[in-house]
């Protein structure tokens, strides 16, 4: 099919206009000339070193890249676009992908576009369900999630204009959120119907135009939710993931496969790749894991003594504690607390919630005793999974596919904002180890 007869298809099926894209392209110019202003004035400006030690270990603290959707902070946590994440927690998911691109919440009118947007670009077409049949059926989620994402990339409309050079380099950021925008929309289909088909759950569900994007998610994993407590949790897990700096490997990842003008699906299929890691995504399974061999051993919630005890002799024989520590923050991670206050609000009785609680109140004391932590307290991975066993979701292996639908948002607005100002190809030095010997003469 030549690929100007799919674009114009393509763009005749949805609107190509947002209020999102309206936004972004009256704030582009200015943001354009004050970075342009800023490398002229100042850019021989030294903002960090490296030192051996970074080089070697993962270039921590090193200062070398741009990202202005959200910080991390130490003793704060995570901030989105200056909103630090527990002022955020009953926000809509779509709000905070608006938030992300564009630096500010929308009004009721841009919110109510943008899922207008995200509703007719969600359905996810036959031809992906047909990839995701002919996996293995031992498939993990997140290699069956990338396989998907992979396989919608021929529909890039970034892709499609740049081949047939109908792109302007100024206008690149456009297509780029066309791109995203189908993605995000489609996440949620994708990833439900992963869960549906991998776990022998029954019938695909449909996407439903009069429940905004992340009920959607909630409503198509097929999870029975009486309560709505469990779209609530969906919402919430979906805000509180949505973006961690630049520097983590998914993000990384993303924006530099981005960076070579890969498309939207290429750049994320790539970032999700690196959240499959055990050491990045895959963590939260590490920590329901450890929780529940917890209640296995002890039939139930432990005592103090006993608990204190068992992580004493896991420390003690080289294990680490799953869930506490971070490579960044120095204080309880406020995600983890927005999820101690649902678990504390939805299911107190729960004694895997309990265990959860109990850990909170006595773990930071034995790693702090044990001294090695930088940080004795609990990341965001502590308690999320407990509440989605809670709920039945207990397919641990699917976590990370959840976190994915989440982090789609950061990625692509670091994206859509990274073609807007032109940001060039990522290629920083690399050195050998002989080099170094010889700096150190
Ligand atoms: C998150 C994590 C990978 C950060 O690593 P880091 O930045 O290297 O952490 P630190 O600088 O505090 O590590 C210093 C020492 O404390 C140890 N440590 C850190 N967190 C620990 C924990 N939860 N339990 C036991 N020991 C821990 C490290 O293993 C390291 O020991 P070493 O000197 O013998 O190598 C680490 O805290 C960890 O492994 N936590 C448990 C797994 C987890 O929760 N992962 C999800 C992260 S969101």
């Amino acid at each position: 099919m030549p690929s100007t007869t799919y674009v114009q298809s393509h763009k005749g099926a949805v609107s190509n206009t947002t209020m999102l894209k309206d936004v972004l392209a009256a704030q582009i110019p200015a943001l354009r000339a004050e970075i342009k202003e800023l490398v002229k004035a100042h850019g021989e400006k030294v903002i960090s070193e490296v030192t051996i030690a970074q080089l070697y270990g993962g270039m921590r603290g090193v200062k070398a890249l741009i990202c202005d959707t959200s910080l991390v902070e130490p003793d704060r946590g995570l901030i989105l676009r200056g909103h630090p994440i527990n002022e955020l927690t009953q926000c809509l998911p779509d709000d905070i992908f608006f938030l992300l691109c564009t630096g500010r919440l929308p009004s009721t009118a841009e919110r109510a576009d943008l899922q207008r947007a995200l509703a007719e670009r969600a359905d996810v077409p036959d031809y992906v369900w047909d990839v995701m049949r002919a996996l293995p059926a031992d498939s993990h989620p997140m290699s069956m999630l990338v396989a998907g994402i992979i396989a919608m990339q021929h529909e890039s409309v970034f892709a499609h204009e740049y081949a047939a050079g109908t792109l302007s380099t100024d206008d690149y950021w456009i297509a780029t959120l066309e791109d995203a925008l189908t993605l995000l929309a489609r996440m949620p289909g994708l990833a439900a119907g992963i869960y549906r088909l991998r776990f022998g759950k029954g019938d695909l569900i449909p996407y439903d135009k009069k429940r905004q994007w992340g009920a959607n998610y909630a409503h198509m994993l097929g999870i029975p939710d009486p309560s709505g407590e469990f779209t609530n949790l969906i919402n919430l897990y979906l805000v509180l993931h949505s973006d961690h700096e630049g520097g983590n490997v998914s993000a990384f990842s993303c924006a530099t496969v981005g960076s070579a003008l890969s498309d939207a699906y290429y750049s994320v299929g790539a970032g999700l790749s690196g959240l499959a890691g055990p050491l990045h995504g895959l963590a939260n399974q590490e920590c329901l894991a450890f929780v529940l061999d917890i209640r296995d051993h002890f039939k139930g919630v432990p005592s103090d003594e006993q608990l204190v005890q068992y992580a004493w002799d896991k420390l003690n024989s080289g294990h680490v504690i799953p869930g506490y520590g971070h490579a960044v923050l120095r204080a309880t991670d406020p995600r983890f607390t927005a999820f101690h206050e649902f678990g504390k609000r939805v299911c107190p009785g729960d004694e895997v919630f309990q265990i959860v609680d109990k850990m909170f109140r006595l773990i930071p004391d034995v790693l702090k005793k044990q001294g090695k932590a930088k940080n004795p307290y609990p990341n965001v991975d502590a308690g999320s999974g407990a509440l989605l066993h809670h709920f039945g979701m207990t397919e641990v292996s699917y976590y990370t596919v959840l976190f994915s639908v989440s982090r789609a948002m950061g990625m692509l607005s670091q994206l859509v904002i990274a073609r807007a100002m032109g940001y060039p190809i990522i290629r920083p030095k690399s050195v050998q180890t002989d080099w170094v010997k010889a700096q150190c003469k």
